[in-house]
């Protein structure tokens, strides 16, 4: 499965392997979104495959599901696993609180909504995502295509009432197309540098009409388990 691997991508495999020692037989897992937790979803495969592990996946984007499926694992939705027992993400940042940036591959809705209904978050990551303050990462925030011009003012105007530096936000685009997400949302990219309050961020965004959900991940990760370019791990 592996081959030879450049660093990054051995400290993404490193935690992912990892990560799925915290699987057990019967469990719903939720299944993350990104480069990292498809290297998760590929070990969970070969464990199913090569170990007769039984679970169910509930994945958190229509490629994560397609995924899932090519490796074997049953894929079942949210509404028909009502909770998880555990899901295991990929991260663009987190800090020492284990808060997180994340949406950079625009699935954040659906990884907030696995996330929060599960019994713990175990979130993979390499050692690049590790930051003391979370923002170098652009925040990603999902808004309605409907007026999301005037949804992105009113988010730039809520960030210069609370003073948070860099007001710069982009509509992420695909080519010359907005890019949309699997909810059929937008995504504004925020470059603030630096989120000194994250837990205020998040709720005030939250309130701006069009906004559906925010890139901060405040008090819903568990664990954090780290990847090395050695092929070193380590879980926090
Ligand atoms: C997708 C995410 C990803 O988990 C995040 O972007 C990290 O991705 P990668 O593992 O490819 O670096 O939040 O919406």
């Amino acid at each position: 499965m592996t081959g030879e691997l450049s660093p990054i991508d051995k400290a993404k495999f490193v935690a992912a392997k990892r990560a799925v020692d915290f699987v057990e037989d019967g469990m719903r897992v939720g299944l993350g979104t990104g480069s990292t937790a498809a290297w998760m979803v590929r070990c969970l495969g070969e464990l199913v495959r090569d170990e007769g592990l039984k679970i169910k996946g509930v994945p958190t984007s229509t490629r994560t599901a397609a995924l899932a499926r090519d490796v074997g694992i049953e894929v079942i939705s949210l509404d028909e696993a009502r909770w998880l027992d555990v899901t295991i993400d990929g991260a663009d940042e987190f800090d020492g609180d284990l808060n997180l940036i994340k949406g950079g591959g625009g699935a954040l809705l659906q990884e907030k909504i696995v996330a929060t209904a599960s019994d713990q978050m175990i979130v993979i990551a390499d050692v690049g995502k590790e930051v003391e303050t979370l923002g170098a990462f652009p925040l990603p925030v999902e808004v309605i295509p409907f007026g999301w011009q005037t949804t992105k003012a009113l988010v730039e105007e809520m960030l210069i009432s609370m003073d948070v530096l860099g007001r710069n936000t982009t509509l992420r685009m695909i080519g010359d197309h907005p890019f949309v997400t699997d909810e059929g949302n937008h995504i504004l990219d925020l470059h603030l540098s630096r989120i000194g309050n994250p837990r205020q961020v998040a709720m005030v965004l939250n309130q701006v009409p069009g906004v559906v959900e925010n890139g901060l991940f405040i008090d819903i990760c568990d664990t954090v388990i780290i990847g090395y370019g050695d092929g070193r791990v380590q879980v926090r």
